[in-house]
């Protein structure tokens, strides 16, 4: 049986005091939802903090980004095995922000993917599709086209036990949810083109859905048979919030 998870990404949101209050809720979180593995993932500067305040509970902490090299003249850049040397268990790749905002390629994606298992982080690989790709129909093609480059970069070893977030880029902070059938169909998919690979390591992948969870669509969606928990954004930042979205977790395999 899959653990559920449920991850927050804080993105570019904090302040030191803010976070105090926030990371003393989510702490909480550790014991109350045994059964969920429950990540926090600030801006690199609190993570830190983060990993302070969370000492002993049980609740994880990634970074949301890392380099696709170890170390060297990379100005703003920050390496993997540092985000594993300040405590971070986890770090979010290839998220649609990076994708889009940023420019990384599916390639660029895969190396980073690589780095952060040389360095001994688990990484969150995003995948999803623009509004317009979905539009013209062609979901799979690029959310296979994502997946394909880390399979083909790293093997599909490299995904025993991965974590992989399914995130349509029109449900990102727009407050537009997939549906739990729209979302269930990708995760499928997903699970289904690792198989043909691996049935093993398919069956092992823990599948979060990302998009506009809240509260009130949580429950639904992780009653789904391939979503194992989610990748939560802005409802990340409300601990009232991100915690009715663990429990809604950790009530999901009851
Ligand atoms: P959202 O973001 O929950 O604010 O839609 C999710 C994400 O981008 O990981």
């Amino acid at each position: 049986m899959r653990k559920p998870m449920v991850a927050g990404n804080w993105k570019m949101n904090g302040k030191s005091a803010d976070n105090a209050a926030l990371l003393e809720a989510v702490r909480g979180l550790g014991d109350e939802c045994a059964n969920v593995t429950v990540a926090v993932c600030p801006p690199f500067v609190y993570v830190p903090q983060a990993r302070q305040a969370l000492e002993g509970s049980g609740v994880a902490v990634g970074g949301q980004d890392c380099s696709d090299n170890d170390s060297g003249a990379f100005t703003g850049e920050v390496a993997a095995p540092m985000l594993a040397d300040v405590g971070c268990e986890y770090v979010i790749l290839g998220h649609s922000e990076r994708r889009t905002l940023f420019g990384e390629s599916d390639t660029q994606v895969a190396a980073k993917y690589r780095a952060a298992q040389r360095a001994g982080l688990k990484p969150i690989l995003c995948v999803g599709e623009t509004l317009e790709e979905r539009e013209q129909d062609v979901t799979e093609e690029v959310v296979g086209r994502q997946l394909d480059a880390v399979i083909d970069a790293a093997g599909v070893a490299s995904l025993e036990g991965a974590v992989i977030a399914y995130e349509p880029v029109w449900a990102i902070g727009t407050g537009r949810t997939a549906t739990p059938e729209q979302a269930q169909t990708v995760h499928r998919f997903i699970r289904e083109r690792v198989a043909a690979h691996d049935a093993g390591v398919a069956e092992g992948l823990v599948l979060l859905y990302g998009g506009s969870v809240k509260p009130d669509n949580a429950g639904e969606l992780f009653g789904c048979d391939d979503i194992d928990g989610g990748l939560i954004g802005g409802a990340s930042l409300k601990a009232d919030a991100f915690g009715d979205i663990c429990r809604a977790a950790e009530r999901s395999r009851d």
